[in-house]
């Protein structure tokens, strides 16, 4: 490594490539990507449907590679890792969330929010008081033992978030967060990450709703696999270009 990144560069991502081989074709879906996030940062990655969100958001969090172009992640080369190196880092330092919840059907919210601790070896009695812990901080402590179909769709999402913070992580990651909720839905769940975020998590989500993107603090768009512009907000407004 010969660029090594300061510590509180938490995200270092260097020209970037991702490209798909279907067989029939070949997708460039990230066409060369430079990203740097500081730790305690909120970001909103934007760009239209096909921009390469949700790819960069996949291999940001650790859940695919990119096929070239460098990502260190906490200053460790996390860019051409095998899948259980992966999942180990992942674990270790990402809670991520999904649009679609992705909860455990027919389960509690406490055993839903309990898997990740059975991963990293946490003790049988302490996984439940954690469990309970991050219920209880996602606003959710009245609904402990409720399944993912007694619950509206604002409340699975804080389930799933719960289940992203349980571990500790210094970073949450989210693919459209609120993209299955209605709109005041989404404002609680932006209140709850901006929450998360004052208490020091970093936060990197993907929106394609501006108003959503208000929230955090600084706007990454996307196109055609390339970044295009890097906003700067604050209290909801645009503050600098780049
Ligand atoms: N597994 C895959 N195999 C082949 N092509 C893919 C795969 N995943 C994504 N793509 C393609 O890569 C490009 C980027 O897709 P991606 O899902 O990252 O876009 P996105 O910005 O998240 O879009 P959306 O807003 O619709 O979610 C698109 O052209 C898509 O069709
Ligand atoms: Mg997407």
């Amino acid at each position: 490594m010969n660029e090594t990144p300061e510590r509180s560069e938490t995200i270092v991502v260097r020209d970037l490539h991702k490209i798909y081989d279907t067989g029939a074709e070949q997708i460039h879906a990230l066409a060369g990507i430079d990203l740097t996030v500081r730790a305690g940062e909120f970001v909103a990655i934007m760009g239209p449907s096909g921009s390469g969100k949700s790819t960069a958001m996949n291999i940001l969090g650790c859940l695919d590679r990119p096929t070239r172009g460098s990502y260190h992640l906490d200053g460790e080369d996390v860019s051409d890792l095998s899948d259980d190196e992966l999942a180990e880092v992942r674990n270790r330092k990402i809670g991520f969330v999904f649009q679609s919840y992705n909860l455990i059907p027919r389960t509690t919210a406490i055993e839903n929010v309990t898997v990740p601790l059975k991963y990293a070896g946490v003790r049988g009695p302490e996984q439940r008081a954690r469990a309970i812990a991050a219920l209880e901080r996602v606003g959710l402590g009245e609904r402990l033992h409720h399944k993912p179909n007694e619950m509206s769709g604002g409340q699975q999402q804080r389930v799933a978030i719960a289940r992203a913070l349980v571990t500790a992580p210094a970073i949450l990651m989210a693919d459209e967060p609120t993209g299955n909720l209605d709109s005041r839905t989404s404002v609680e769940i932006m209140a709850l990450m901006q929450e998360l975020n004052d208490a020091g998590m970093t936060v990197v989500m993907v929106t394609h709703e501006p108003d959503i993107a208000l929230h955090c603090k600084r706007m990454v768009h996307f196109r055609d696999g390339c970044i295009e512009l890097d906003e700067v907000v604050k209290d909801r407004t645009i503050i600098s270009t780049g």
